[in-house]
């Protein structure tokens, strides 16, 4: 089946590619639902990952993602993200990554122009509407950070539950994902919408790389049974 579908990638003029937290599990980074080691049997997300609980207790929220950004800051991208990256520097134009990954891995392997649809945990973001006054540079450090003037708070530049994707990122992945010849689904449990409707509606043959089975399966032309920075270098090798 690999062979099969090193075929149809050689073949493929445009290949859409749509990563979950999977991908990043070779770098040593949890993933969300994987039943024992996923942050979510550890962390309830509604209790974290939500604008309502981060407005009723910021510091909390806020502590949560210093701690993932510790832990990212440690890590390296894995075989998987560089295959990637030079696959797509090997063939401009090529191909398209979407990922739901908020580490910023893929754009330290080299990618560009990746649609992060979740955002980026390394960057933040006013939590409300800022006012002239409110600058990063002069923020006062705290957990959270604050404008010095009103009081304003910074938050993570995430998507959380319950909020809208980046309106012209998504719009990128579902044009990528329509004009596509190949989408490669990977390390995605394949149930957080609108992500996970990508693959659904895939102009392209779907494979799905993952060692487990996901809530795409059924849309898959093809499935890898296997891990990504195993898989992902001997399906890109030229
Ligand atoms: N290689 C490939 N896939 C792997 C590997 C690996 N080495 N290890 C684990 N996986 C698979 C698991 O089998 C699972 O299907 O990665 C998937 C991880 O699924 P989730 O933890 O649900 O992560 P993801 O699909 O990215 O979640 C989507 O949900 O919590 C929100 O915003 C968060 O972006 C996240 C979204």
């Amino acid at each position: 089946m690999i062979g099969q579908v090193r075929e149809w990638i050689h073949g493929a003029r445009h290949i859409a590619v749509l990563t979950g937290a999977g991908m990043s599990a070779e770098s040593g980074v949890p993933t969300f639902r994987d039943a024992q080691t996923g942050l979510w049997a550890q962390f309830d997300p509604q209790q974290l990952a939500t604008e309502e609980a981060f407005r009723a207790d910021p510091s909390r929220v806020w502590d949560w993602y210093a701690f993932r950004r510790g832990m990212i800051a440690k890590v390296e991208p894995n075989a998987g993200h560089r295959a990637l990256a030079a696959f797509a520097q090997r063939h401009p134009g090529r191909m398209t990554l979407i990922t739901q990954n908020v580490d910023g891995l893929h754009q330290r392997a080299g990618s560009a122009g990746v649609l992060a649809l979740h955002g980026n945990i390394a960057e933040d973001k006013w939590l409300d509407r800022p006012k002239a006054c409110c600058r990063f540079e002069t923020a006062l450090p705290g957990s959270p950070p604050r404008c010095a003037r009103c009081g304003s708070m910074l938050r993570p530049d995430v998507v959380w539950f319950g909020e809208m994707l980046p309106v012209a990122v998504l719009a990128a992945a579902q044009e990528a994902a329509q004009t596509c010849d190949l989408m490669l689904v990977v390390g995605t449990s394949g149930v957080v919408y609108p992500a996970a409707g990508l693959a659904r509606t895939a102009a392209g043959k779907v494979v799905v790389v993952n060692p487990e089975p996901t809530g795409l399966d059924d849309a898959a032309d093809a499935v890898l049974r296997g891990k990504a920075a195993q898989l992902l270098p001997q399906l890109l090798e030229d």
